[in-house]
């Protein structure tokens, strides 16, 4: 089952992704990305990549945008995810990294909208369980004696 957001969603949350593209910090790729996604409570946060003269240490949007929910995250229920937007300047369309795919399946529901938009506004969207199919996941930790 694919969760769709609406459309006013959608808007907000590509606009929030633009706006933290403009802060990417990526001076060795040359690469800006920037995402925003949406809590289940509602909230939109934002990350941009910020790399590293040790190139390694780059940490990517999508990354950073849940570091950030985590932050701000300030109710006793767990905190959930409910759509995730990345943005670029790329005609390929942008998906996450294989990490990131990882870490958005901490935080995200399998059937979480997960969507790819660009400065033509071309847009591709999957699902979390569509980007990593049989993720690990906090639920693979249960019963682990
Ligand atoms: N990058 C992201 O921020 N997210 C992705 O999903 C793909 C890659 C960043 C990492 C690096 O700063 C630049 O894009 C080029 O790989």
């Amino acid at each position: 089952m694919n969760k769709k957001i609406n459309d006013k969603q959608t808007t907000l949350l590509v606009a929030a992704a633009k706006q933290a593209y403009a802060k990417a910090y990526a001076p060795y790729s040359n690469f800006n990305v920037g995402v925003a996604a949406l809590t289940s409570s509602n909230t939109i946060v934002q990350g941009c990549n910020v790399e590293n003269a040790s190139y390694g240490l780059t940490v990517c949007a999508e990354r950073n945008c849940i570091a950030q929910g985590v932050i701000q995250h300030s109710e006793s229920a767990p905190l959930q995810f409910a759509a995730l937007v990345v943005y670029t300047e790329q005609e390929k369309l942008t998906p996450p990294c294989g990490a990131c795919r990882q870490v958005i399946s901490e935080f995200f529901p399998k059937e979480a909208q997960i969507m790819a938009v660009n400065h033509l506004n071309e847009q591709q969207h999957w699902t979390v369980e569509q980007l990593l199919p049989d993720a690990f996941t906090p639920y693979d930790l249960i019963n682990k004696t």
